[in-house]
């Protein structure tokens, strides 16, 4: 995790790096700092958020410089333990992310050779080795002192009246935004847009030095050159738009999601994955991720099942990375928002290993997940900030319905009615989003509990994970996804007027069943919210609160449905005073196992 971020050009570094880093907190946020060249190199850094430091930081002259906003992983989260990491003279500054893994015996050798550390982390071994191996040309005292380092890293570095930004990558995002007489570093690209569209990525093994003359790239000691890629993403796409948060605006943006998303595959003449073979070779699919993007698999599965007929398998990419067995050539989609998820690229690299077709869902174009796939599909979700992901998780929906549909083997005319439902569903979305008092009002009801079951059935119930997984991620309330038929097997003990339990009632053949349920719920004297379509009024009489999502085609049901528990866990967030974008203990991207 951490946000990294560097700057070079003829402005004053410090009111850049803080900008940008406030777009990085998305990253971490225990704590932050820069580093600017000025008079040797000045820093400040402490527990704080980027807004608070932008008002406290003594101002640092100075045209180079980097930051840092941090997810503690190697030791508190601390004033000391912050970044920017210094070596013992002081003239050497180095903000990192990543995982150094041998830094206990790094950091012993070192401390045998004199040098003194002050911190906890791991980060701060670099920064000593740069020392160790310096003798008056920084790039190469970084090359060096990376060939002794194991683990993962994204490091910007520099030094006391050296005009220069030293950085490298392994297994952690980084990017060069090209300005014009500016250059920028950072881990990701909503960093950068204010300044510039122009991005090189810099890939596993780059050194990159940055002066005024330019940028050069070195790779396994040869200079080499990375193109420019101009980013499509609009600076506005990565701000709040008038939204209290950044969850709602996204929220929000769902049915222009929907649409870019559709308009780009649908308008496309080739199918890029190829299942045909698949189908005729009798093998499976595989679906591999994390968090809500293994809640989008688990809905894949379903509609794969459904409409193509082959039979897919879902693992947590976590679990599957080290102990799961795949046979040799299947195809495997991973699905991964950011791109980055060490826990994902981790079981990319199991799959190939067993030469396994690897296809990759991602939201980030350059995404080290993209890189090391076979195969890319981007959603078109845009930037997502918040951490609780959102829109990104419709986007790969999409993606999955788009891919199911493109090699269905159901008749003609079930074709056609589903197709002609996806082009109706950004209106029936908006319709959500436009008619939420009911939601409104449960999330007040609910705000007031602290344990919640979400139950569902078929298709419904990753989408009773998914509800749980955002509940409890903003709201801080314990909430719990269940296949609404499991309840009874266990957590029918917990039943009780103080645990109440959110039905997704699916308008499909699952309906009797969660009635039943309801009903055996209902037994248990637990307060009952369903969500379920328009014009059941059957429901009501069972349970204590409805939220009314628009009727959709069944198979369909998961994007309103998550809709409207998006905007449940939000109200309820809020309902409870949390701090909805940036939840405690949490990074939008876990770039450690
Ligand atoms: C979702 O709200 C979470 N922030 C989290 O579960 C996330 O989906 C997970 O960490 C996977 O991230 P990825 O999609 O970027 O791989």
């Amino acid at each position: 995790m951490c946000g990294i971020v560097g700057y070079i050009g003829d402005k004053q570094a410090q009111s850049i790096l803080l900008s940008a880093l406030s777009m990085l907190e998305y990253r971490g946020y225990d704590s932050c700092g820069i580093a600017v060249v000025s008079n040797g190199i000045k820093s400040y850094k402490n527990v704080l958020r980027v807004a608070e430091m932008k008002e406290i930081a003594p101002q640092i002259i100075g045209t180079v410089g980097i930051g840092h906003t941090r997810w503690a992983t190697c030791g508190e989260p601390t004033r000391v333990n912050a970044h920017p990491h210094f070596d013992c003279t002081g003239n050497i500054a180095v903000v990192h992310n990543g995982v150094i893994t041998n830094y206990p015996v790094l950091k012993q050798k070192l401390i045998n050779d004199g040098h003194e550390f002050v911190s906890d982390t791991d980060t701060e071994v670099i920064p000593h080795l740069i020392e160790k191996y310096y003798k008056g040309d920084l790039e190469k005292a970084v090359e060096l002192a990376l060939l002794d380092i194991q683990g993962s890293y994204a490091i910007a570095v520099i030094g006391a009246g050296e005009n220069k930004l030293v950085v490298a990558r392994k297994d952690s995002p980084l990017i060069i935004g090209v300005g014009d007489r500016e250059t920028f570093v950072a881990s990701d690209v909503p960093a950068i847009l204010d300044y510039t569209n122009q991005v090189i990525y810099l890939d596993d093994g780059d050194i990159g030095v940055i002066t005024g003359d330019g940028i050069k790239i070195k790779k396994d000691g040869l200079e080499i050159h990375r193109e420019e890629h101009k980013i499509l993403w609009s600076v506005e796409a990565a701000q709040k738009a008038g939204y209290e948060h950044f969850m709602l605006k996204e929220i929000h943006e769902q049915p222009k999601v929907i649409r870019d998303t559709l308009s780009e595959y649908t308008q496309m003449s080739e199918p890029i994955v190829d299942l045909e073979n698949l189908r005729e070779d009798d093998r499976s699919i595989l679906i591999l991720a994390c968090g809500t993007s293994y809640n989008a698999g688990l809905v894949g599965k379903y509609i794969m099942e459904d409409l193509v007929g082959v039979p897919v398998r879902v693992e947590i990419a976590s679990e599957f990375s080290c102990y799961g067995q795949t046979p040799e050539k299947t195809l495997a989609f991973v699905i991964s928002q950011s791109g980055e998820t060490a826990d994902v690229l981790k079981a990319i690299r199991k799959l190939k290993g067993v030469q396994c077709h690897v296809v990759a869902v991602t939201n980030v174009v350059g995404s080290s997940i993209s890189r090391i796939a076979d195969q890319t599909i981007y959603t078109r979700a845009g930037p997502e900030i918040s951490v609780a992901a959102t829109k990104s998780f419709i986007a790969q929906l999409m993606v999955l319905y788009w891919l199911a549909m493109s090699y269905s083997k159901v008749d003609a005319k079930r074709l056609a009615d589903i197709l002609l439902e996806l082009r109706q569903l950004p209106s029936k979305v908006q319709w959500m989003l436009d008619n939420g008092e009911d939601i409104l009002q449960c999330a007040r009801y609910l705000a007031r509990f602290e344990n919640v079951f979400f139950i569902g059935r078929g298709l419904n119930y990753p989408i009773a994970l998914e509800g749980a997984l955002k509940l409890k991620e903003i709201s801080y309330i314990h909430a719990e996804g269940y296949a609404a038929g499991e309840l009874k097997h266990g957590p029918f003990s917990l039943l009780g007027e103080n645990t109440p339990v959110i039905t997704i009632t699916g308008q499909d053949s699952t309906y009797e069943s969660i009635l039943t349920n309801i009903k055996e719920v209902k037994a248990r004297k637990s307060p009952l919210i369903a969500l379920t379509g328009d014009g059941d009024e059957a429901i009501k009489e069972f349970v204590d609160m409805v939220i009314t999502v628009p009727r959709v085609d069944p198979i369909f049901s998961p994007v309103v449905n998550t809709v409207a528990l998006q905007l449940l866990a939000y109200y309820t967030a809020r309902e409870r005073d949390c701090p909805i974008d940036f939840p405690r203990n949490l990074a939008k991207s876990v770039t450690v196992e």
